[in-house]
């Protein structure tokens, strides 16, 4: 059988980035604009007045403290509330596949490999920028790849199910080279008018080429074993689609964006995710203290403590399980794959690590690998 790899992986970051207290301040404003606008039905006590939303609270709740976005200026304009992407023509590159492109081109230049001896790409995210021609088969042809490109959108896990993907079709012979990316413009379906919900998002592009051992370079990572789950739940939930036209009330509502029930997500999610982990170690017939590093899904900071801590016995180390959405926020299917990328360059021959993803499905995902050479 052919044994399927980690080459490289990719990673695109927006120029501009959202503080906290930008952001706050955003809202505050825009609260305080809806307030005054719904004075009477405040007083009437037909409508709830909105509350400011605090900097203190996003950090200790999330960890977040600032993100990176593709656009700035709509999200901190109180009168717009939503980044501002202007549409492109069709002869244009879509902006999803752009940042795409780009984080491809990084995973492809470390590996050392010509896109033409690419065999097939899988564009995994949680949102498409249309309903077709798929968004891989943009990225395929900006890049020059022969062969075939389909998307795929399993929310947050979105990239381990693309890992899995691709490994099984190297294993399987259909391709000896599959280049799988995750553009997430999260910005897009986030509610900045839901003081819940409004910092949670930042967007970016991650990509992981996974190819055959033998054309692999010297230094890439063996996949010890990967392990899939998902079991459905309305908790987190966005109905944006191309039916929304056909309902009588129209589009808009704000069920079309993000939404969530974060503490049922936090309480059910941590078991589901410890419990997996778990179940795949003693599967892979591997130790938990052996593993040197987990590069956990960034959603909160306090859910992946907890997961950690349910694995290990112990508090996990910031080296053993390390934060990007500090600075990056949930960046969805990307969220992994950029602290692997980030937090991998130390790790040595041998060493062992557990890439894990989880997310609205519910879906989850384990990919636990090995350093080569
Ligand atoms: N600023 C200030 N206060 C806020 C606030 C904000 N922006 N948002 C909520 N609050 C308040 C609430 O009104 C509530 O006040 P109350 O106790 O007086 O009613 C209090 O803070 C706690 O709110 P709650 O929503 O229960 O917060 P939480 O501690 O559960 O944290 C999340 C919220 C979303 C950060 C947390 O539940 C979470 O991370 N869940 C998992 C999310 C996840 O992984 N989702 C996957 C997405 S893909």
């Amino acid at each position: 059988m052919i044994t399927p790899v980690i080459s490289a992986t990719g990673l695109w970051t927006p120029a501009q980035s959202v503080s906290n207290a930008e952001l706050v301040e955003s809202f505050n404003a825009w609260a305080d604009k809806w307030n005054a606008e719904h004075a009477a039905e405040i007083e009437a006590g037909t409508l709830e007045p909105k509350t400011h939303s605090s900097v203190e609270f996003i950090e200790k709740a999330s960890g977040i403290k600032s993100r990176f976005v593709v656009d700035k200026t709509g999200i901190v304009d109180p009168d717009m509330m939503r980044p501002n992407i202007p549409e492109r023509p069709n002869d244009q590159i879509s902006v999803l596949a752009e940042i795409a492109v780009n984080a491809a081109r990084e995973a492809l230049d470390r590996a050392g490999r010509d896109p033409k001896d690419v065999d097939a790409v899988l564009c995994a995210a949680s949102n498409m920028q249309r309903g077709y021609p798929a968004m891989a088969v943009e990225i395929q042809d900006a890049l020059g790849i022969d062969g075939f490109g389909f998307d795929m959108n399993v929310a947050c896990s979105s990239a381990t199910f693309g890992i899995q993907t691709g490994a099984d079709f190297v294993r399987s012979g259909s391709a000896r080279s599959v280049l799988m990316v995750n553009p997430e413009i999260c910005s897009g379906h986030l509610n900045f008018t839901d003081r819940d919900s409004h910092f949670i998002f930042g967007d970016v592009a991650t990509a992981v080429l996974i190819e055959a051992e033998d054309i692999a370079p010297a230094e890439h990572w063996k996949i010890l074993g990967t392990h899939l789950k998902t079991q459905f739940s309305n908790n987190i939930r966005n109905n944006f689609g191309f039916l929304n036209r056909c309902a009588p009330d129209g589009i808009g509502a704000e069920d079309k964006l993000f939404v969530q029930e974060g503490r049922k997500v936090f309480k059910e999610v941590v078991p589901m995710v410890a419990k997996m982990i778990i179940a795949e170690l003693e599967r892979l017939e591997l130790e938990a203290p052996n593993l040197r590093r987990m590069w956990l899904h960034q959603a909160n900071a306090n859910m992946n403590r907890l997961i950690a801590s349910k694995v290990l016995g112990r508090e996990a180390t910031p080296d053993e399980s390390p934060t990007v959405l500090d600075t990056y926020a949930n960046t969805s299917s990307a969220g992994s794959i950029i602290a692997f990328h980030k937090h991998s360059d130390d790790m040595v021959a041998g060493d062992k690590g557990l890439i894990c993803s989880f997310g609205a499905g519910y879906s989850a995902g384990t990919v636990f690998v090995e350093k080569a050479a």
